[in-house]
């Protein structure tokens, strides 16, 4: 970890901003804000109409000149000043003002795994923005590894798979740091927009990314995987005539279409682990890996990487939420550090 405990200790909020969704936690408080991460914007005045769920629910039901955005892109802060503007509005006055009277501020942010400089830089820089004086930045992995309370201090290996929408980061942790990551661009969104390819070449029907939720579930009987039902029917919109239309969809094709992104994840699973000692992997057969993550609760994922991988997989308890509870419990000091001390005599 790059930044050490003693120092997350003094921070006072802890701020997780993915592509999907926007997660803050207020020490003494807890977790304050779990909202989708966009911000509608009239185009004519400029001015912020709605920011998080509100701001989702417009997306493509607006008129020309209200503008549903998103500030977070693949992991990385791309518009600075809209990032502030949202999280200023989610946080909330009263809040805000409680905050305020801290004379230091400090926050601690969660980045990517391999996140760049610019992109670490865009998320010191909204946070100053917001009245931080000085801004920590941890590892997505760690700070995940933690909330979901695995032993990442002790000298035998974990592994994490962090489901995200941008992307899915896996690494085996040891003693506290990583041993070896990956991180794959390939997340819920991809998923989501396979789903919504194939329906379009397949059946010339139109579904909004909203509604692909239904059909993970459809899918499932056992989700992704062979024993669910073999047709669904699902509403959608004509291609051609704009019309609406309800198709018969083969959950095979589907599943077909899913192969795709779900191999890239797997080569990925495949990378770190061929990285990795082998004393290391051994330990990961017997305690396999932990999923976190919105998209670790895609029906059936879970069954999936168990039969490509044959190691144990384990879905965490509250995985859409762990990253940002696991920085909230090192704010909190419920993390004790790890003392390598050299020996002495
Ligand atoms: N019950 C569910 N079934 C299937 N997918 C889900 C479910 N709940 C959330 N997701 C997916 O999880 C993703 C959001 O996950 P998460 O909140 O971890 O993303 P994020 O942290 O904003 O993204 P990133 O870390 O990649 O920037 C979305 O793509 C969403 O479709
Ligand atoms: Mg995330």
């Amino acid at each position: 970890m790059t930044v050490s405990l003693e120092q997350l200790r003094r921070c006072h909020v802890a701020v997780d901003m993915g592509a999907a969704r926007t997660r803050v936690f207020v020490k003494g408080a807890g977790l304050v804000v779990d909202e989708p991460s966009a911000a509608a914007v009239n185009t004519r005045t400029g001015g912020l109409i709605a920011v998080g769920r509100f701001a989702e629910e417009m997306t493509g039901r607006t008129p020309d000149y209200i503008r549903v955005v998103r500030p977070v892109s693949g992991g990385t802060i791309v518009d600075i000043e809209m990032a502030q503007r949202m999280l200023r509005q989610l946080i909330g006055e009263k809040l805000r003002r409680t905050l305020r009277r801290k004379p230091r501020l400090r926050a601690a942010v969660c980045t990517p795994h391999d996140a760049d400089p610019l992109s670490r830089r865009a998320a010191v820089e909204t946070m100053v923005g917001l009245g931080a004086r000085r801004v920590e930045l941890v590892d997505t992995l760690i700070a995940a590894a933690v909330g979901c309370g695995m032993p990442v201090e002790q000298p035998e290996a974990t592994m994490i798979l962090v489901c995200g929408s941008a992307s899915t980061q896996v690494a085996v942790l040891s003693l506290g740091a990583i041993v070896t990551a990956e991180r794959i661009p390939v997340g819920g969104q991809a998923i989501d927009n396979a789903i919504v390819q194939h329906l379009r070449q397949r059946h010339a029907l139109m579904l909004p990314l909203q509604s692909v939720r239904p059909l993970h579930i459809a899918l499932h009987g056992n989700g992704i995987n062979q024993d669910g039902p073999e047709s669904t029917e699902i509403h959608g919109r004509d291609v051609v005539t704009g019309l609406a239309r309800s198709v018969h969809v083969d959950t095979a094709a589907v599943r077909e279409a899913l192969h795709t992104p779900l191999t890239t994840v797997l080569d990925g699973i495949g990378q770190v682990l061929r990285d990795c000692p082998p004393e290391l992997v051994a330990d990961l057969v017997d305690r396999g890996m932990t999923m976190v993550g919105g998209s670790a609760l895609l029906p059936g994922l879970d069954t999936m990487l168990r039969d490509a991988t044959g190691m144990p997989v384990h879905i965490a308890e509250r995985p859409d939420t762990a990253a940002v509870l696991g920085l909230g419990a090192m704010l909190e000091g419920k993390i004790q550090p790890l003392v390598l001390d050299p020996l002495s005599g």
